[in-house]
């Protein structure tokens, strides 16, 4: 915390100086959408298909945010070139209702509060990328669609806060969550690929998850390596017969999966496919990040 720097409408102070009103309905409701982003070479990553995401997220509350993209950039470049490290930076955008008396009529907040936290970017560590990380299915379903739909990166976390808190009881780095059919959708803070039969294979939309940033660009890291990746609808039960299994987020990029609950993955090691994308995926980070614009 004492490391960032946030913006709050207009102004940059200290993590530990940034304030927003017990009045704002993020706080009172979780009424709000946000974006993670990070930099790579000092560039926030992709960051126009973040703020198209976080503007379709806003629409999905009609929340008008009112700033226009080209504001909202300079925000964050300002924001994050008063950060503390050598580094790389992680973004975390807000956009909230605003202020206003206990109401959930919209009306009741006339100025959206938007945030902007910047701090320094800590990679995964070596050691998880090599081993692979464990896994358990949550309990907790993941969100109806017609419930607070999960393609909706809002900051009504509960059900992933529930999912992770199971995740961390049982000493395991994620969560999976079922939808309501029985399916894989994705984790708590990250997006599922299964390789199966040699095929790399992520839930598609309709199970009811988040659209990922990182999934999306994985589509085009694996057509680029000539490793196709296809949506394809996944159950519990095609656990046993996988080759690999592996997240993706931004900050995480992409991590091996080697064990489910006591089910453990292919080899029990990170398989090779995971790895090649990881690698292709860093490369074009950095190429789309040296020169100008990264979309
Ligand atoms: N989490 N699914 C969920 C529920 C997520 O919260 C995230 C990202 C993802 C991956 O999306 P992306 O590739 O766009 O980062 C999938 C971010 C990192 C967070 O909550 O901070």
């Amino acid at each position: 915390m004492m490391e960032a720097r946030v913006y709050i409408n207009g102004i940059i102070t200290e993590g530990d100086q940034a304030v927003v009103s017990v009045f704002d309905h993020g706080f009172l409701y979780g009424d709000g959408v946000y974006e993670t982003v990070r930099t790579y070479n000092r560039q926030p990553f992709l960051l126009d298909r973040h703020l198209t995401r976080l503007r379709a997220s806003a629409d999905r509350l009609a929340l008008d945010i009112s700033t226009s993209d080209e504001d909202l950039k300079a925000s964050i470049e300002e924001t994050m070139d008063g950060v503390n490290t050598s580094g790389e930076v992680s973004l975390r955008v807000l956009v909230t209702r605003g202020i206003g008396k206990l109401s959930y009529d919209p009306a009741a907040c006339p100025i959206p509060t938007i945030v902007i936290i910047a701090h320094p970017h800590f990679d995964t560590p070596s050691a998880v990328q090599r081993d692979g990380i464990n896994v358990i299915v949550a309990s907790v379903l993941r969100n109806h669609p017609r419930s607070v739909d999960p393609g909706i990166k809002s900051n009504n976390l509960l059900n992933n806060v529930l999912a992770m808190q199971e995740a961390i009881r049982q000493g395991a780095h994620e969560a999976i969550l079922l939808n309501h059919r029985g399916e894989l959708t994705e984790c708590a803070q990250s997006n599922l690929f299964a390789v199966l039969n040699g095929d790399v294979l992520t839930p598609p939309l309709n199970a009811g998850l988040l659209e990922g940033v990182t999934r999306n660009f994985l589509f085009e890291v694996g057509a680029d390596i000539g490793i196709p990746v296809c949506e394809a609808v996944l159950h519990e039960v095609d656990f046993e017969k996988l080759d690999e299994l592996f997240i993706t987020s931004t900050t995480r990029e992409v991590i091996p999966v080697v064990r489910v609950g006591e089910q453990s993955i292919g080899s029990g090691r990170p398989g090779p496919i995971a790895s090649r994308l990881l690698v292709r995926f860093r490369d074009l980070a950095d190429a789309l990040t040296r020169t100008k614009g990264t979309d």
